[in-house]
């Protein structure tokens, strides 16, 4: 495709600098003035060379690419993953799994997945440049794509659709392991959450539940159900914040939650002002979720 259109771009570069550089003068270089010869080359290269171009690429690009990049037949298909695009964060679950994540992905590495796409909101687009090309997430829709790794390794992938202040903030990441890691990560994130083993722990436990966070989180296992903003069940066991924003530590889950517009403007998490030593024990909380 670039290279191809890299030729016509070239092609047509060339023939406005002679154009340009012969901007005074009557008529075509070589065909001078005849009238019929110049209609002809308008025709030539305004139209027939386009569609036959076109045609090809159109041939090349959805009828042979498209098909090899879809989501693969469901007898060949491992299992189904589902994500969905929320402003400004990716939901993720593991069909037929009581799973649930958000965004990071974990995938077995060689291994088809069926990756089916929807949205709670407005249009995203799911995009993960080394792995496939990019699928749209589309209110009251459900698309799909293969998703696919032939190397272990971390993937970066990007909200691709302009979708609201923070779409340059809806980042995530696809961790492709070794079936027996991923196996073992699933297993985990399938349990509800770790009960609280600190005073403080239990502290920001019962803060959780009480004010505010609640409403709009869900922690299995606890009365924490909110659908709103991400599953926090195993939040511990993520290495960024806000959808690929901030690394996931202590200090920055602190700024985070403490002050949230701060670190992504407009998002839908309000600043609770709950206080540092509320705000503390929180952290204290989420941190033991792994
Ligand atoms: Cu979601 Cu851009």
């Amino acid at each position: 495709m670039l290279a191809v259109a890299g030729v016509v771009f070239l092609g047509a570069v060339a023939m406005l600098v002679v154009g340009w550089v012969r901007r005074d003068r009557p008529g075509l270089p070589f065909f001078g003035e005849n009238e019929k010869l110049n209609t002809g080359l308008v025709v030539l290269f305004g139209m027939a060379i386009p569609i036959v171009i076109l045609v090809a690429l159109f041939v090349v690009s959805d009828l042979v690419l498209l098909n090899e990049t879809d989501a693969p037949a469901a007898s060949s298909t491992a299992m189904t993953i589902t994500v969905i695009g929320h402003q400004w964060f990716w939901q993720v679950r593991y069909e037929g799994e009581d799973a649930e994540t958000a965004n990071e992905v974990h995938i077995p590495v060689r291994t088809p997945i069926n990756l089916v796409v929807r949205s709670a909101d407005v249009i995203h687009s799911f995009w993960v440049p080394e792995l496939n090309r990019k699928i749209d997430t589309i209110p009251g829709q459900a698309n799909s794509i293969e998703l696919y790794a032939e190397r272990a390794g971390v993937y970066r992938g990007q909200c691709s659709e302009f979708c609201g202040l923070q779409h340059a903030h809806m980042a995530f990441r696809v961790y492709a392991e070794p079936r027996p890691r991923f196996e073992a990560w699933l297993a985990n994130i399938r349990k509800p959450a770790r009960e609280p083993t600190t005073p403080l722990a239990r502290q920001g436990q019962r803060a959780f539940m009480r004010d505010g966070c609640a409403a709009c989180h869900t922690i299995a296992g606890t009365e924490a159900e909110g659908t709103i903003g991400p599953n926090l069940t195993h939040l511990a066991t993520r290495q960024t914040l806000a959808a690929d924003t901030i690394p996931n530590t202590p200090e920055d889950l602190f700024r985070w939650i403490q002050n949230p517009q701060s670190i992504k403007p407009g998002v839908k998490m309000p600043g609770l002002g709950l206080g540092p030593e509320r705000f503390h024990a929180i952290v204290a909380y989420l941190m033991g979720l792994k």
